[in-house]
């Protein structure tokens, strides 16, 4: 008697046992879920990491060619294949090359990757998109060697550059939620529209004088020009309604009813189209906000 009620005990102690887990990992899956949407979301901001994607080939696989000043550097796989993407990597090992430039190998990662800007995310925003990457279907594509006609040793040339230009920043607390603050953020830390629209010198260094003022096609990235997008009246967009500018971003559309082409095209495709209106419209009115610079690209 005693036994068979130890055994009910026990019985039912097991059925709430596994109750309880079921729902706790029923709670864990929505919330992994619920991260990952939002991480999504974080993806699209970021132009879809576009970098990552060869043109017209498959999404994520990396090995785009991105020219330096001694070579070429391919972009690598970001999707989960566990041999030549992210798949073996922890989330740690993620955050930290997404920040630092540091691979899961120790090995370091070329200043081409924006990690430097990308620093200055916070940590929910970051958290958010590693458990997005993570949704990434996995493909089988390795990434070519870096080609170089220096002699190049990625682990010294890198911490050194770093060390004498590298601007990393600390993240906020909390991800600003709306208006100019909001615009910022996205700007430098997340769209990155800075990385491509403040010219570099000939070894990549970001000429913060021209803070978002644009650059040639000889300096431009991958040759492409990148307009100015200050709010200077003449070579600027200083003329243009904050609605004209998120519907750009949002539609790829000019105010003159030109399409967006080139790079630009291609982050607003994988990512930017997919922003919320009240985003667009923030990193319109911090646009508005910056030092108005004459400096024509054409
Ligand atoms: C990967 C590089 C890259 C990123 C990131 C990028 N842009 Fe651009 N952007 C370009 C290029 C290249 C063009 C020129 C497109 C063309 O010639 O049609 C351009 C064009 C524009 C134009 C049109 C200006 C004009 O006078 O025609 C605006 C506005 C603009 N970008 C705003 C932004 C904003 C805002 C962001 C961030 C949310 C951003 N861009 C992020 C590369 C980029």
């Amino acid at each position: 008697m005693r036994i068979r009620l130890h055994t009910k005990i026990i019985c039912l102690l097991f059925l709430l046992g596994s109750f309880f887990a079921f729902t706790v990992t029923g709670h864990a899956q929505a919330d992994n879920k619920e991260l990952a949407a939002k991480g999504q979301y974080i993806f699209a901001l970021a132009g879809g990491c576009a970098c990552h994607t060869v043109p017209k080939e498959t999404e994520n696989a990396g090995g785009r060619a991105f020219p330096i000043p001694f070579g070429t550097v391919y972009s690598t796989n970001i999707t989960q294949d566990k041999e030549t993407g992210l798949g073996s990597w922890t989330d740690q090992q993620i955050h930290d090359a997404l920040v630092k430039g540091i691979r899961s190998d120790g090995s370091r990662i070329l200043p081409v990757m924006p990690y430097e800007a990308y620093s200055g995310m916070a940590r929910e925003d970051l958290t958010a998109l590693i458990a997005y990457l993570r949704t990434l279907k996995p493909v089988k594509k390795a990434t070519p060697q870096l080609k170089s006609w220096a002699p190049f040793n990625r682990s010294l040339g890198a911490p050194l550059w770093l060390k004498v230009f590298g601007r990393f920043s600390d993240p906020p607390a909390q991800a600003p939620k709306s208006g100019i603050e909001r615009g910022r953020y996205l700007v430098e830390h997340v769209s990155l529209c800075s990385d491509c629209h403040t010219p570099r010198n000939f070894i990549g260094v970001p000429n913060r004088s021209l803070y978002l003022a644009g650059a040639n096609k000889k300096i431009g990235p991958l040759g492409q020009e990148v307009p100015n997008i200050t709010p200077d009246k003449e070579t600027g967009i200083g003329e243009w309604k904050r609605e004209e500018i998120a519907a750009v971003l949002l539609t790829g559309t000019k105010p003159d009813l030109d399409n967006i082409q080139g790079l630009m095209a291609e982050v607003i495709e994988h990512g930017f189209k997919n922003m919320t209106k009240e985003d667009a419209l923030a990193i319109a009115d911090y646009l508005k906000s910056v030092p108005a610079i004459k400096n024509k690209t054409e």
